[in-house]
Protein backbone atom coordinates (compact mmCIF):
# COMPACT_ATOMS: atom_id res chain seq x y z
CA UNK A 1 0.00 0.00 0.00
CA UNK A 2 1.60 3.41 -1.25
CA UNK A 3 2.19 5.82 1.43
CA UNK A 4 0.47 9.59 1.12
CA UNK A 5 2.61 13.18 1.44
CA UNK A 6 1.50 16.15 0.60
CA UNK A 7 5.18 16.81 -1.37
CA UNK A 8 8.15 15.00 -2.45
CA UNK A 9 10.11 17.01 -0.01
CA UNK A 10 7.60 16.37 2.91
CA UNK A 11 8.52 12.30 1.61
CA UNK A 12 12.23 12.94 1.76
CA UNK A 13 12.12 14.45 5.48
CA UNK A 14 9.71 11.88 6.46
CA UNK A 15 11.46 8.56 5.08
CA UNK A 16 14.59 9.65 4.15
CA UNK A 17 14.84 7.07 0.99
CA UNK A 18 17.80 5.69 -0.56
CA UNK A 19 16.06 4.35 -3.67
CA UNK A 20 14.00 6.04 -6.29
CA UNK A 21 10.72 6.54 -5.35
CA UNK A 22 7.86 6.44 -8.27
CA UNK A 23 5.59 9.71 -7.33
CA UNK A 24 1.69 9.40 -8.19
CA UNK A 25 -0.77 12.13 -8.53
CA UNK A 26 -4.17 10.77 -8.60
CA UNK A 27 -5.79 13.29 -8.43
CA UNK A 28 -4.25 14.92 -11.85
CA UNK A 29 -4.99 11.93 -13.79
CA UNK A 30 -8.57 11.70 -12.58
CA UNK A 31 -8.65 14.84 -13.99
CA UNK A 32 -7.08 14.96 -16.80
CA UNK A 33 -8.91 11.48 -17.89
CA UNK A 34 -12.48 13.79 -16.97
CA UNK A 35 -10.92 16.09 -19.47
CA UNK A 36 -10.04 14.10 -22.39
CA UNK A 37 -13.47 11.77 -22.15
CA UNK A 38 -15.47 14.45 -22.09
CA UNK A 39 -13.47 15.75 -25.25
CA UNK A 40 -13.53 12.84 -27.38
CA UNK A 41 -17.11 11.63 -29.48
CA UNK A 42 -16.88 7.83 -28.63
CA UNK A 43 -14.89 5.32 -26.51
CA UNK A 44 -11.80 6.44 -24.57
CA UNK A 45 -9.49 3.55 -24.41
CA UNK A 46 -6.88 3.57 -21.92
CA UNK A 47 -3.61 1.85 -23.05
CA UNK A 48 -3.12 -0.19 -20.03
CA UNK A 49 1.16 -0.91 -21.14
CA UNK A 50 1.56 2.52 -20.89
CA UNK A 51 1.29 2.46 -17.14
CA UNK A 52 -0.48 -0.35 -15.20
CA UNK A 53 0.28 0.68 -11.47
CA UNK A 54 -3.31 0.32 -9.83
CA UNK A 55 -3.77 3.52 -8.23
CA UNK A 56 -2.97 4.65 -12.01
CA UNK A 57 -6.22 2.46 -13.36
CA UNK A 58 -8.12 3.66 -10.47
CA UNK A 59 -7.71 7.11 -10.57
CA UNK A 60 -8.70 6.70 -14.85
CA UNK A 61 -11.91 4.67 -13.47
CA UNK A 62 -13.01 7.67 -11.45
CA UNK A 63 -12.33 10.21 -14.11
CA UNK A 64 -14.68 8.41 -16.28
CA UNK A 65 -12.41 6.02 -18.35
CA UNK A 66 -14.40 2.77 -18.93
CA UNK A 67 -12.54 1.60 -21.46
CA UNK A 68 -9.11 0.26 -21.38
CA UNK A 69 -6.89 -1.44 -24.52
CA UNK A 70 -5.44 -4.37 -23.44
CA UNK A 71 -2.70 -5.64 -24.86
CA UNK A 72 -1.79 -9.17 -23.24
CA UNK A 73 -3.85 -11.29 -21.01
CA UNK A 74 -2.20 -10.14 -17.72
CA UNK A 75 -3.32 -6.94 -18.40
CA UNK A 76 -7.00 -8.25 -18.89
CA UNK A 77 -6.66 -10.06 -15.58
CA UNK A 78 -5.02 -7.14 -13.61
CA UNK A 79 -8.06 -4.71 -15.05
CA UNK A 80 -11.06 -6.60 -14.59
CA UNK A 81 -10.04 -8.00 -11.24
CA UNK A 82 -9.25 -4.43 -9.82
CA UNK A 83 -12.53 -3.20 -12.28
CA UNK A 84 -14.75 -5.74 -12.03
CA UNK A 85 -16.97 -3.49 -14.49
CA UNK A 86 -14.49 -2.14 -16.77
CA UNK A 87 -15.02 -3.28 -20.62
CA UNK A 88 -11.12 -4.94 -22.13
CA UNK A 89 -10.58 -4.50 -25.67
CA UNK A 90 -7.77 -6.78 -26.40
CA UNK A 91 -6.25 -4.60 -29.42
CA UNK A 92 -2.64 -6.38 -30.11
CA UNK A 93 -2.77 -8.04 -33.61
CA UNK A 94 -0.62 -10.86 -32.55
CA UNK A 95 -2.01 -12.87 -29.27
CA UNK A 96 -2.24 -16.28 -28.15
CA UNK A 97 -4.67 -18.93 -28.46
CA UNK A 98 -4.63 -19.78 -25.29
CA UNK A 99 -5.07 -15.66 -24.29
CA UNK A 100 -8.13 -15.01 -26.71
CA UNK A 101 -9.56 -17.98 -25.27
CA UNK A 102 -9.28 -17.13 -21.35
CA UNK A 103 -10.03 -13.07 -23.01
CA UNK A 104 -13.63 -14.25 -24.49
CA UNK A 105 -14.61 -17.33 -22.67
CA UNK A 106 -13.69 -15.51 -19.09
CA UNK A 107 -13.37 -11.65 -19.48
CA UNK A 108 -16.18 -10.91 -21.59
CA UNK A 109 -13.49 -9.08 -24.17
CA UNK A 110 -15.39 -9.04 -27.67
CA UNK A 111 -13.07 -6.54 -29.55
CA UNK A 112 -9.81 -8.24 -30.65
CA UNK A 113 -7.32 -6.49 -33.51
CA UNK A 114 -5.68 -8.74 -35.98
CA UNK A 115 -3.54 -8.10 -39.23
CA UNK A 116 -3.31 -11.45 -40.74
CA UNK A 117 -5.87 -14.30 -41.88
CA UNK A 118 -3.85 -16.64 -39.85
CA UNK A 119 -5.07 -14.42 -36.63
CA UNK A 120 -8.34 -14.15 -37.84
CA UNK A 121 -8.37 -17.75 -38.10
CA UNK A 122 -6.93 -18.19 -34.55
CA UNK A 123 -9.18 -15.79 -33.15
CA UNK A 124 -12.38 -17.99 -34.87
CA UNK A 125 -11.12 -21.12 -33.24
CA UNK A 126 -9.94 -20.21 -29.61
CA UNK A 127 -13.06 -18.39 -29.14
CA UNK A 128 -15.62 -21.33 -31.04
CA UNK A 129 -16.55 -19.33 -34.01
CA UNK A 130 -18.42 -16.98 -31.37
CA UNK A 131 -20.90 -15.03 -33.46
CA UNK A 132 -20.81 -11.95 -31.15
CA UNK A 133 -16.76 -10.86 -32.04
CA UNK A 134 -15.93 -7.21 -33.36
CA UNK A 135 -12.95 -7.31 -35.37
CA UNK A 136 -10.86 -4.61 -35.84
CA UNK A 137 -8.08 -4.65 -38.54
CA UNK A 138 -4.96 -3.12 -37.95
CA UNK A 139 -3.48 -0.45 -40.76
CA UNK A 140 -0.21 0.19 -41.68
CA UNK A 141 0.35 4.22 -41.73
CA UNK A 142 2.90 6.60 -41.95
CA UNK A 143 4.58 7.62 -38.65
CA UNK A 144 5.92 11.42 -39.82
CA UNK A 145 4.91 13.91 -36.95
CA UNK A 146 5.48 11.42 -33.94
CA UNK A 147 8.33 11.38 -31.61
CA UNK A 148 8.33 7.48 -31.40
CA UNK A 149 7.56 5.58 -34.34
CA UNK A 150 5.27 2.56 -34.20
CA UNK A 151 5.81 1.66 -38.31
CA UNK A 152 7.54 -1.69 -38.93
CA UNK A 153 5.63 -3.94 -36.80
CA UNK A 154 2.05 -4.06 -37.07
CA UNK A 155 -0.66 -3.38 -39.97
CA UNK A 156 -1.87 -4.10 -43.20
CA UNK A 157 -2.13 -1.77 -46.38
CA UNK A 158 -4.18 -1.52 -49.55
CA UNK A 159 -5.48 -4.91 -51.17
CA UNK A 160 -4.86 -7.03 -48.54
CA UNK A 161 -6.78 -4.78 -46.17
CA UNK A 162 -10.18 -4.48 -48.42
CA UNK A 163 -9.42 -8.60 -48.56
CA UNK A 164 -9.12 -8.63 -45.15
CA UNK A 165 -11.86 -7.07 -43.92
CA UNK A 166 -14.21 -7.80 -46.32
CA UNK A 167 -13.17 -11.64 -44.75
CA UNK A 168 -13.72 -10.62 -41.52
CA UNK A 169 -17.04 -8.69 -41.86
CA UNK A 170 -18.14 -12.32 -42.72
CA UNK A 171 -17.49 -13.96 -39.57
CA UNK A 172 -18.00 -10.60 -37.15
CA UNK A 173 -20.88 -9.16 -35.75
CA UNK A 174 -18.80 -6.01 -36.34
CA UNK A 175 -15.79 -4.75 -37.97
CA UNK A 176 -13.70 -2.15 -37.21
CA UNK A 177 -10.49 -0.18 -38.54
CA UNK A 178 -7.69 0.56 -36.45
CA UNK A 179 -3.85 2.27 -36.63
CA UNK A 180 -1.41 3.86 -34.54
CA UNK A 181 0.37 7.39 -36.01
CA UNK A 182 2.71 7.03 -33.33
CA UNK A 183 3.68 8.11 -30.30
CA UNK A 184 4.14 11.76 -28.73
CA UNK A 185 2.86 12.82 -32.31
CA UNK A 186 2.69 16.60 -32.65
CA UNK A 187 0.79 16.94 -35.82
CA UNK A 188 -2.75 16.68 -35.95
CA UNK A 189 -2.55 16.09 -39.74
CA UNK A 190 -0.96 13.09 -39.18
CA UNK A 191 -4.20 11.57 -38.36
CA UNK A 192 -6.15 13.10 -41.14
CA UNK A 193 -3.48 10.94 -43.24
CA UNK A 194 -4.46 7.87 -41.75
CA UNK A 195 -7.93 8.41 -41.25
CA UNK A 196 -7.72 9.04 -45.43
CA UNK A 197 -6.02 5.80 -46.07
CA UNK A 198 -8.73 3.82 -43.43
CA UNK A 199 -11.72 5.20 -45.58
CA UNK A 200 -10.43 4.12 -49.01
CA UNK A 201 -10.09 0.29 -47.31
CA UNK A 202 -13.33 0.95 -45.66
CA UNK A 203 -15.34 2.23 -48.59
CA UNK A 204 -13.30 -0.05 -50.72
CA UNK A 205 -14.60 -3.19 -47.99
CA UNK A 206 -18.11 -1.59 -48.01
CA UNK A 207 -18.05 0.32 -44.89
CA UNK A 208 -17.29 -0.58 -41.53
CA UNK A 209 -18.53 -0.48 -38.13
CA UNK A 210 -15.91 1.06 -35.99
CA UNK A 211 -13.06 3.35 -36.18
CA UNK A 212 -10.43 3.48 -33.64
CA UNK A 213 -7.79 6.21 -33.96
CA UNK A 214 -5.17 4.58 -31.96
CA UNK A 215 -3.26 6.53 -29.79
CA UNK A 216 -0.13 9.17 -30.12
CA UNK A 217 -1.73 12.61 -28.74
CA UNK A 218 1.10 14.27 -27.05
CA UNK A 219 1.51 14.80 -23.63
CA UNK A 220 2.88 18.40 -22.68
CA UNK A 221 6.26 18.10 -22.02
CA UNK A 222 7.80 21.26 -24.13
CA UNK A 223 4.25 22.70 -22.99
CA UNK A 224 3.85 23.94 -26.38
CA UNK A 225 2.06 20.87 -27.85
CA UNK A 226 -1.16 21.18 -29.54
CA UNK A 227 -4.05 20.02 -27.12
CA UNK A 228 -6.06 17.12 -27.31
CA UNK A 229 -9.17 19.14 -28.18
CA UNK A 230 -7.00 20.27 -31.82
CA UNK A 231 -6.66 16.14 -32.36
CA UNK A 232 -10.30 15.84 -31.81
CA UNK A 233 -11.35 18.51 -34.37
CA UNK A 234 -8.89 17.36 -37.23
CA UNK A 235 -9.95 13.82 -36.54
CA UNK A 236 -13.61 14.56 -36.55
CA UNK A 237 -13.00 17.16 -39.55
CA UNK A 238 -11.71 13.94 -41.84
CA UNK A 239 -14.07 11.28 -40.94
CA UNK A 240 -16.41 13.84 -42.07
CA UNK A 241 -14.88 14.72 -45.60
CA UNK A 242 -14.30 10.63 -46.17
CA UNK A 243 -17.91 9.76 -45.24
CA UNK A 244 -17.06 7.62 -42.85
CA UNK A 245 -20.40 6.66 -40.81
CA UNK A 246 -19.21 4.86 -37.74
CA UNK A 247 -18.54 4.80 -34.65
CA UNK A 248 -14.94 6.29 -33.26
CA UNK A 249 -12.56 4.93 -30.54
CA UNK A 250 -9.34 6.17 -29.66
CA UNK A 251 -6.22 4.28 -27.61
CA UNK A 252 -4.41 7.07 -25.81
CA UNK A 253 -1.74 5.67 -22.93
CA UNK A 254 0.78 8.78 -22.64
CA UNK A 255 -1.84 11.67 -22.82
CA UNK A 256 -3.66 10.40 -19.71
CA UNK A 257 -1.24 9.68 -17.26
CA UNK A 258 2.68 11.58 -18.22
CA UNK A 259 1.77 14.81 -15.79
CA UNK A 260 0.01 12.41 -13.44
CA UNK A 261 3.85 11.22 -11.69
CA UNK A 262 7.34 12.06 -10.90
CA UNK A 263 10.47 10.05 -10.15
CA UNK A 264 12.59 10.99 -7.53
CA UNK A 265 15.85 10.17 -7.67
CA UNK A 266 19.61 10.24 -5.67
CA UNK A 267 22.62 12.16 -7.06
CA UNK A 268 25.33 9.54 -5.80
CA UNK A 269 28.21 11.91 -7.35
CA UNK A 270 29.05 15.02 -9.61
CA UNK A 271 31.58 15.17 -11.99
CA UNK A 272 31.37 19.16 -13.90
CA UNK A 273 28.35 18.71 -15.34
CA UNK A 274 27.58 15.52 -15.39
CA UNK A 275 25.38 13.61 -12.15
CA UNK A 276 25.28 10.22 -11.67
CA UNK A 277 22.04 9.56 -10.49
CA UNK A 278 20.25 6.02 -8.95
CA UNK A 279 17.98 5.44 -11.76
CA UNK A 280 18.23 5.61 -14.90
CA UNK A 281 17.43 3.71 -19.00
CA UNK A 282 16.70 0.10 -17.07
CA UNK A 283 14.93 1.86 -14.06
CA UNK A 284 11.74 4.58 -14.14
CA UNK A 285 13.55 7.05 -17.05
CA UNK A 286 14.11 5.26 -20.06
CA UNK A 287 12.30 7.94 -22.21
CA UNK A 288 14.52 10.29 -21.06
CA UNK A 289 16.94 8.49 -23.31
CA UNK A 290 14.37 7.68 -26.11
CA UNK A 291 12.49 10.91 -26.08
CA UNK A 292 15.06 13.28 -25.08
CA UNK A 293 15.74 16.16 -22.37
CA UNK A 294 12.38 17.05 -22.39
CA UNK A 295 11.82 16.54 -19.48
CA UNK A 296 10.81 19.03 -15.97
CA UNK A 297 13.24 18.50 -13.63
CA UNK A 298 13.34 20.37 -10.22
CA UNK A 299 15.55 20.14 -7.38
CA UNK A 300 14.34 18.88 -4.50
CA UNK A 301 15.62 18.74 -0.14
CA UNK A 302 13.52 17.89 2.48
CA UNK A 303 13.54 21.11 3.59
CA UNK A 304 11.95 21.84 0.02
CA UNK A 305 12.38 22.91 -3.35
CA UNK A 306 15.62 24.46 -3.99
CA UNK A 307 15.26 27.11 -6.82
CA UNK A 308 17.86 29.34 -8.61
CA UNK A 309 20.23 29.53 -11.63
CA UNK A 310 19.94 26.73 -13.89
CA UNK A 311 22.58 24.99 -15.97
CA UNK A 312 22.45 22.22 -18.05
CA UNK A 313 23.61 18.33 -17.03
CA UNK A 314 24.40 15.13 -18.67
CA UNK A 315 22.36 12.54 -16.58
CA UNK A 316 24.20 8.67 -16.38
CA UNK A 317 22.25 6.06 -14.51
CA UNK A 318 22.88 3.72 -11.95
CA UNK A 319 24.33 0.67 -13.70
CA UNK A 320 27.64 -0.53 -15.40
CA UNK A 321 26.03 -0.15 -18.93
CA UNK A 322 27.08 2.76 -20.92
CA UNK A 323 23.38 2.57 -22.59
CA UNK A 324 22.58 3.89 -19.05
CA UNK A 325 23.24 7.12 -20.09
CA UNK A 326 20.57 9.84 -20.42
CA UNK A 327 22.34 13.02 -22.18
CA UNK A 328 21.01 16.56 -21.81
CA UNK A 329 20.71 19.50 -21.71
CA UNK A 330 18.50 18.93 -18.74
CA UNK A 331 18.37 21.95 -16.82
CA UNK A 332 18.62 21.77 -13.48
CA UNK A 333 19.70 24.57 -10.71
CA UNK A 334 23.40 24.88 -10.87
CA UNK A 335 24.64 24.58 -7.12
CA UNK A 336 23.14 20.16 -7.41
CA UNK A 337 25.81 18.21 -5.37
CA UNK A 338 26.22 14.54 -4.05
CA UNK A 339 23.03 13.44 -2.11
CA UNK A 340 20.55 15.83 -3.44
CA UNK A 341 17.34 14.69 -5.30
CA UNK A 342 15.96 15.12 -8.71
CA UNK A 343 12.72 14.97 -8.90
CA UNK A 344 12.09 14.51 -13.03
CA UNK A 345 8.25 15.77 -13.69
CA UNK A 346 6.22 14.04 -16.75
CA UNK A 347 7.25 10.88 -15.65
CA UNK A 348 3.62 9.11 -15.36
CA UNK A 349 3.85 7.08 -19.27
CA UNK A 350 6.38 4.10 -20.07
CA UNK A 351 8.28 4.65 -16.58
CA UNK A 352 7.76 2.44 -13.65
CA UNK A 353 6.08 0.27 -16.72
CA UNK A 354 9.24 -0.04 -18.57
CA UNK A 355 11.70 -0.81 -15.17
CA UNK A 356 13.89 -4.11 -15.24
CA UNK A 357 16.03 -5.86 -12.17
CA UNK A 358 19.49 -5.06 -14.41
CA UNK A 359 22.50 -5.18 -12.08
CA UNK A 360 20.30 -5.30 -8.69
CA UNK A 361 18.95 -2.43 -8.69
CA UNK A 362 15.54 -3.13 -8.08
CA UNK A 363 13.36 -0.65 -6.20
CA UNK A 364 9.34 -0.61 -6.90
CA UNK A 365 8.74 1.88 -3.98
CA UNK A 366 5.71 4.25 -4.96
CA UNK A 367 3.97 7.02 -3.34
CA UNK A 368 1.44 9.22 -3.50
CA UNK A 369 1.64 12.99 -3.51
CA UNK A 370 -1.38 15.77 -2.95
CA UNK A 371 0.55 18.25 -4.19
CA UNK A 372 -0.31 20.17 -8.01
CA UNK A 373 2.75 18.78 -9.65
CA UNK A 374 4.50 21.29 -12.27
CA UNK A 375 5.45 22.08 -15.88
CA UNK A 376 8.41 22.53 -17.09
CA UNK A 377 9.41 26.44 -17.09
CA UNK A 378 9.19 27.86 -20.23
CA UNK A 379 12.55 29.96 -19.86
CA UNK A 380 14.25 26.45 -20.54
CA UNK A 381 12.86 26.13 -23.78
CA UNK A 382 15.06 28.44 -26.01
CA UNK A 383 18.40 27.50 -23.98
CA UNK A 384 17.30 23.64 -24.67
CA UNK A 385 16.43 23.97 -28.41
CA UNK A 386 19.59 25.97 -28.80
CA UNK A 387 22.14 23.22 -27.66
C1 LIG B 1 -1.98 -0.46 -30.07
C2 LIG B 1 -1.56 0.69 -29.21
N1 LIG B 1 -2.53 1.52 -28.76
C3 LIG B 1 -2.24 2.58 -27.96
C4 LIG B 1 -0.94 2.83 -27.57
C5 LIG B 1 -0.68 4.02 -26.68
O1 LIG B 1 0.08 4.97 -27.35
P1 LIG B 1 0.38 6.38 -26.69
O2 LIG B 1 0.91 6.13 -25.34
O3 LIG B 1 1.37 7.00 -27.60
O4 LIG B 1 -0.90 7.14 -26.66
C6 LIG B 1 0.11 1.99 -28.03
C7 LIG B 1 1.49 2.25 -27.65
O5 LIG B 1 2.42 1.56 -27.98
C8 LIG B 1 -0.22 0.90 -28.87
O6 LIG B 1 0.72 0.07 -29.33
Amino acid sequence: MAETFGSAAALLSLRSPDHPVVCIRPHLIEERARRVVGAFPGDVLYAVKCNDTPVVLEALWRGGVRHFDTASIGEVRLVKRLLPRASCHFMHPVKSAEAIAEAYHEHGVRRFAFDHEDELAKILAATDNARDLELFLRLAVPGQGSLLSLTGKFGVAGEEGVRLLRRARTVAAAVGLTFHVGSQCLDPEAFARAIAIAAEVAHAAGGVDHLDVGGGFPARYRGDEPPFEAFVRRIQGAVFAHRLDCALQCEPGRLLVADGASVLARVELRRDQALYINDGVYGNLAELKWIGPLFPIRLVRPSGVVTGERAAFDLFGPTCDSIDSMPGPHWIVREVKEGDWLEVGMMGAYSNALRTRFNGFASSEIAILRDPGWYRPQADLAPALAA
